[in-house]
């Protein structure tokens, strides 16, 4: 097996897909689980907020909570593991601790602190729907990363917004403070995806301005 060091990022890449039938009742180990959600965490974020938690969800019992939730979609009981990433609208609220850890490592003096912490309270208090739009926007990242750590690691994965984001919130007892962006379901693959194809480049790519 090729270990996470010797894959090429662009191989990751392109033999991620969207797995939805998975070998029932394997356990990832929990070393690897954590290699990839700590591979996760290196997401970038604005001012480095780390707008993201993972809810990771394992025992049977409660991937069958999450079934009904996520109208019955068959791969949230069969993946090993389902990771709910939320987004955090009121990561201004870490804004303190971290700079705090940036000063106290040398990365920055306290006045630059003071500047920058200031700057984003600024704008979460000034600017409409900031917050959702901020914890979308870099939990997003957070779950690509997680999914493509896991594709390193012989893991794969199935991105899905198919749930019902207030029965989620209810059953999990979510603070109104996160959103749920993404269920991630994890696991070893019984059978390949769906084939999928995607525009050429000349569709997507405009080249200085519309
Ligand atoms: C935001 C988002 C939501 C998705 N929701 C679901 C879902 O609820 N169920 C599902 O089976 N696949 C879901 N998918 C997977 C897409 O169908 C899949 O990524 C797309 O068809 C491309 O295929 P590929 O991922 O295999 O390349 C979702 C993907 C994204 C990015």
């Amino acid at each position: 097996m090729t270990t996470l060091k010797e894959k090429n990022i662009a191989d990751v890449m392109k033999e991620r897909s969207s797995i939805r039938n998975y070998k029932k009742g394997i356990k990832i180990p929990s070393e690897k689980l954590e290699q990839i959600l700590q591979l996760a965490t290196t997401a970038p974020s604005s001012w480095n907020l780390q707008h993201w938690k993972f809810i990771v969800v394992q025992e049977e019992e409660n991937k069958k909570r999450l079934f009904p939730i996520a109208y019955r979609q068959q791969q949230v009981l069969d993946a090993s593991a389902v990771v709910i990433v939320l987004g955090d609208t009121e990561a201004n609220k870490n804004a303190e601790t971290i700079y705090n850890e940036a000063v106290k490592a040398g990365y920055m003096t306290e006045e630059a602190k003071n500047d920058i912490v200031n700057n984003i309270q600024q704008v979460y208090q000034n600017v409409e729907n900031v917050g959702v739009h901020e914890a979308i926007r870099n939990a997003s990242f957070a779950a690509m990363q997680l999914m493509l750590a896991a594709k390193a690691n012989d893991i794969d994965t199935c991105p899905m917004g198919g749930f019902d984001p207030v029965a989620l919130r209810e059953e999990l007892n979510i603070p109104d403070r996160y959103i749920p962006v993404l269920m991630i379901t994890l696991g070893y693959a019984e059978k390949p995806a769906h084939q999928t194809s995607r525009f050429p480049l000349e569709e997507v790519v405009i080249h200085e301005s519309f």
